[in-house]
């Protein structure tokens, strides 16, 4: 099959900042997509976008949506707006993947999802992490039930966010448009792992706190105890303020074995029953990535889980399957992290229905 003739779907970018960057050069890379024009609310910001990528650029949302030449949209907007923009963006027909968090309360997720539905068009969130091989080595592992039962999870996100970091965009920081800080911003990748491999949540307590940024409201630290449903017992530690940012960890221990990844390396994976133990296979599939990297330099992500999640929304559209990380898949850790953020401003447990 020709260039010309492999089926190819037609992307718009909404919100031209720092991460659009990453979606203009995945889409640049994919082998099934393409990037056409980009919107945002700056016209200066969408007008210098579109000339550095060479495609179009709108600053009116209205004429943007209208084009008969955009298949989907890439939400790259600040988290708290990513439903003003998903919404009329559907109702336009026009199939979504969204940055994570998918939104930062869940009336607002749950607008997105029904919009989705309403409309038939397909909705992706940006896990990138899921992309990796060793990810979805350990998440059979488990399907299988090779670790056992699930006893333990650790998880760790020693990262550094600068001062800068914040003040670089008013809405960073925020409750109403960030959605929290060091959980709702940087660590949710990893709390979207812990629950992909732990299952569902029945309750958790935490504390949070802003440790090492001024004029922010929401947390730069977090300790977390999760109970799953499955009896296992999770602790989460995250904070933006250790400098210069270290790569975060996340162990899952069972009674069969247990798995620690670092930055979705594979550094121990020790399974007993394993003959051979394919520790070295496993690991091979998180060195095929390389670092997706964020531990202390935002701006400095890989291309290569974007360029794999874009691929799999564009073959879900071609194809009417669902995306790897779907509406309802991109809700638990929004909703876990609301959790977490009412127990530590309550001082109690708070229990998941
Ligand atoms: N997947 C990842 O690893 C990753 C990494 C960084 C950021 N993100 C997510 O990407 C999103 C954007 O983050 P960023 O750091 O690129 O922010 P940013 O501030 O650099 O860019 C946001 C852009 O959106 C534009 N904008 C604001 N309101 C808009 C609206 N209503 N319509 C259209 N455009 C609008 C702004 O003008 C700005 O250009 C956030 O939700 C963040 O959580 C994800």
């Amino acid at each position: 099959m020709t260039d010309k003739q492999r089926p190819c779907v037609r992307y718009g970018i909404i919100g031209t900042g720092m991460i659009a960057r990453v979606h203009a050069e995945a889409l640049r890379a994919s082998s099934n997509s393409e990037l056409v024009a980009v919107h945002d609310v700056v016209p200066e910001r969408a007008a210098a976008f579109g000339r550095d990528f060479g495609v179009a650029w709108e600053s009116d949302l209205e004429a943007f949506l209208a084009r008969r030449d955009i298949d989907a949209v890439t939400l790259a907007t600040p988290s708290g707006l990513r439903a003003d923009v998903a919404l009329p963006a559907a109702a336009a027909g026009k199939h979504l993947l969204c940055e994570k968090p998918l939104e930062v309360t869940l009336e607002r997720v749950d607008s997105i999802i029904e919009a989705a539905r309403r409309a038939h068009v397909r909705l992706g969130c940006v896990f990138q992490a899921r992309t990796v091989g060793s990810v979805r080595r350990v998440h059979d592992a488990i399907e299988a039930g090779r670790l056992g039962k699930l006893v333990m999870a650790n998880v760790q996100v020693p990262w550094y966010r600068n001062q800068e970091y914040y003040d670089a965009s008013p809405w960073r920081g925020t409750w109403k448009l960030d959605g929290g800080g060091a959980l709702m911003n940087q660590s949710i990748h990893i709390v979207d792992l812990l629950l992909h491999f732990m299952g569902e949540p029945a309750s958790v307590m935490a504390y949070t706190d802003v440790l090492a940024h001024k004029n922010i409201e929401v947390e730069d630290t977090a300790a977390a105890v999760v109970r799953f449903r499955n009896g296992a017992l999770a602790t989460i530690l995250v904070t933006t303020g250790a400098a210069p940012g270290f790569p975060r960890r996340l162990e899952i221990c069972g009674t069969g074995g247990s798995v620690v990844l670092v930055d979705e390396r594979v550094e121990r994976w020790v399974l007993t029953a394993d003959e051979p133990n394919d520790m070295a296979d496993a690991a091979a599939l998180s060195e095929l990535h390389g670092d997706l990297g964020g531990a202390g330099d935002p701006a400095a992500i890989s291309i290569e889980g974007h360029r794999e999640q874009i691929e799999n929304l564009s073959r879900a559209i071609l194809t009417d399957t669902e995306p790897m990380v779907s509406g309802r898949e991109a809700r638990r850790s929004v909703e876990l992290i609301l959790g977490i953020y009412q127990s530590a401003r309550e001082g109690r447990e708070v229990r998941f229905a």
